[in-house]
């Protein structure tokens, strides 16, 4: 591949989400020192880069993503130094570091938030406040009807003034007010501090919604949610414009925007129009449909993307996401087979792949016994508002799990020792049951596993570049089953995909002198006619 191709084109990125990650002092929660004894771990996957959720200082309310010093590590994690350890022996591994950048908002801990409750303070604006709205019966309510994210109103009112503050998220995630100029100074400062350390991009949390249009429209033009006033707005592209151009292109910063409700449009504006390298987008996650349906939906939805948008992040996983086995395999029947028929769709398909931790094992979907045992507030929330609505426990449990983010924050199986080698302590959250079989040492010792298949894929991927740059054609994306191939020169590799649970017919346009480059499944099990259930392959043809 021409070496003007930008590394992140080439790379396979693996998440990290520390926490959970490897407990190094036995304290229970995942640290910075647990990564850093796991990168020869990471290197032997193959990965080259790793995206780093957030280890800033932090109330934990939002577990990182309210950021109550963007210049200071969580003592839970560590200290500067042991982070520019990571980074250091990262780089020595030939592995790059990537953070997240989470500035629509702020822990309500920030200083500058602190500061901004006095309304004569100069850190005021750099918040959005405003007052609350009589209506006709003399009750006071929010300034307008936006709702956060994570249910309820998107207004706190702050008592030291009087008014209300804005929060999309937690009312402990108070948003950046991105009209003041003194806010778009200090993200650049934060930007610059890191990428001095060493790090070589930004996972940019929540991005396309960081400016905040007609706060006042919204009040005349109620809309659900408010979505529609913050979204993608021309306002935050101009903002995303200017930080490529004043610093992340000249400092040579890779930058991954999670965009939400991002349309397949405005993705393309985003990533074409030299604002963001490139973006997460939802739209193949996000659905609220039967076991049944999914897979489809998951299928169509890729092959949309993949058909117009030049460049596109790959994932299945990540910490806001359930595990992909559960939702789009068979973790009963088929767990190996399923999670690597759905490596074999993130490695192949064409753009950057994202592994989330435990993916690489098929970790799945971790059961609570108990609402206790939930971290995250979404789950909590939910909870709280399905015991409102009269739903038993047990009930309310269940609808808590499928909305909050906990089934797939739970620890890495490292091993099949006490808590699977996560901690010599408590865990902060359940080791999912099934890690006595489930885990990565005993993964590393067979050659058909899971974690084995994602090596040889990403191994495939370096060793082909047709596999990386390739273009890409879709020949049938029919229910379950999807075949592409990918183009380079004289090259064409050929995909074939089953995340069906019955066996299948091998479609038709395979020709069978196709040199066979990987198969979840065993030669034996293999035929010319019939797909295994989960059955995936790639082939390649060198042409005249
Ligand atoms: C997206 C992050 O991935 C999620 O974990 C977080 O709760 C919200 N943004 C708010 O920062
Ligand atoms: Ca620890």
């Amino acid at each position: 591949m021409p070496q003007t191709v930008p590394w992140w084109k080439r790379a396979v990125i693996y998440q990290v989400y520390p926490r959970s990650f490897l407990d190094s002092n036995g304290d229970g929660v995942g640290d910075l020192q647990g990564v850093i004894s796991k990168l020869d771990y990471l290197k032997s996957l193959g990965v080259d880069a790793l995206w780093l959720s957030p280890v800033y200082l932090s109330p934990n309310k939002d577990f990182g993503y309210d950021v109550a010093d963007y210049q200071a590590i969580n003592p839970e994690f560590g200290t500067l130094d042991d982070m520019k350890q990571l980074i250091n022996e990262a780089k020595i591994r030939g592995i790059r570091l990537i953070i997240d950048l989470v500035v629509n908002h702020t822990s309500d801990q920030h200083e500058w938030f602190q500061k901004a409750r006095d309304p004569t303070s100069p850190y005021r604006d750099y918040y959005i406040w405003r007052k609350g709205k009589v209506s006709l019966t003399g009750r006071e309510k929010p300034p307008n009807n936006w709702t956060s994210f994570f249910t309820g109103p998107a207004w706190e009112k702050d008592a030291a003034s009087d008014e209300y503050y804005l929060h999309l998220f937690t009312k402990h995630q108070p948003d950046l007010n991105y009209d003041n100029p003194a806010v778009f100074e200090e993200v650049k400062k934060i930007i610059n501090f890191w990428l001095d350390l060493g790090v070589s991009g930004f996972r940019c949390d929540v991005i396309n919604i960081i400016h905040k249009d007609s706060l006042e429209d919204g009040l005349k033009r109620p809309a659900a949610g408010g979505q529609e006033y913050y979204t993608s707005t021309p306002a935050t592209h101009a903002i995303l414009k200017r930080l490529h151009d004043e610093i992340f292109a000249p400092r040579n910063a890779f930058t991954v925007g999670e965009a939400a409700f991002v349309t397949l449009d405005q993705a393309i504006d985003f990533t074409e129009g030299d604002e963001l390298d490139t973006v997460f987008s939802f739209d193949h996650v996000e659905h609220d449909l039967t076991p049944r349906l999914r897979v489809n939906h998951l299928l169509q939805e890729l092959v949309r993307w993949q058909r117009k948008l030049p460049w596109n992040t790959i994932f299945l996983e990540n910490h806001d996401q359930p595990r992909s086995v559960s939702t789009y395999g068979d973790e009963n029947k088929h767990p190996t087979e399923s999670a690597k028929a759905l490596a074999m769709l993130l490695l192949t398909l064409r753009g950057t792949p994202f592994i989330y931790q435990g993916q690489e094992i098929g970790m799945v979907n971790t059961p609570l016994d108990d609402i206790s045992q939930a971290k995250d507030p979404v789950t909590h929330t939910t909870y709280r508002r399905a015991r409102r609505a009269l739903f038993p426990k047990r009930k309310a449990l269940k609808i808590a799990m499928a909305v909050g983010r906990d089934a797939a924050r739970t620890p890495v199986q490292w091993s099949s020792a006490i808590h699977a080698g996560f901690s010599s302590g408590t865990p902060w959250m359940p080791v999912h049951p099934n890690y006595a079989h489930t885990n990565v040492e005993l993964q590393e010792r067979d050659p058909g596993s899971v974690l084995s298949f994602y090596k040889a894929l990403i191994a495939l991927r370096k060793k082909h570049p047709v596999l990386t740059n390739g273009n890409i054609s879709f020949s049938s994306v029919h229910k379950h089953l999807i075949v592409y191939t990918r183009t380079l020169g004289i090259e064409t590799a050929t995909v074939i995909v089953s995340l069906s649970i019955r066996r299948r017919p091998v479609p038709k346009n395979m020709t069978p002198d196709d040199k066979l480059l990987l198969a979840t499944h065993h030669e034996e099990l293999r035929s010319d006619t019939i797909l295994q259930p989960y059955e995936a392959r790639v082939y390649l043809t060198k042409g005249q």
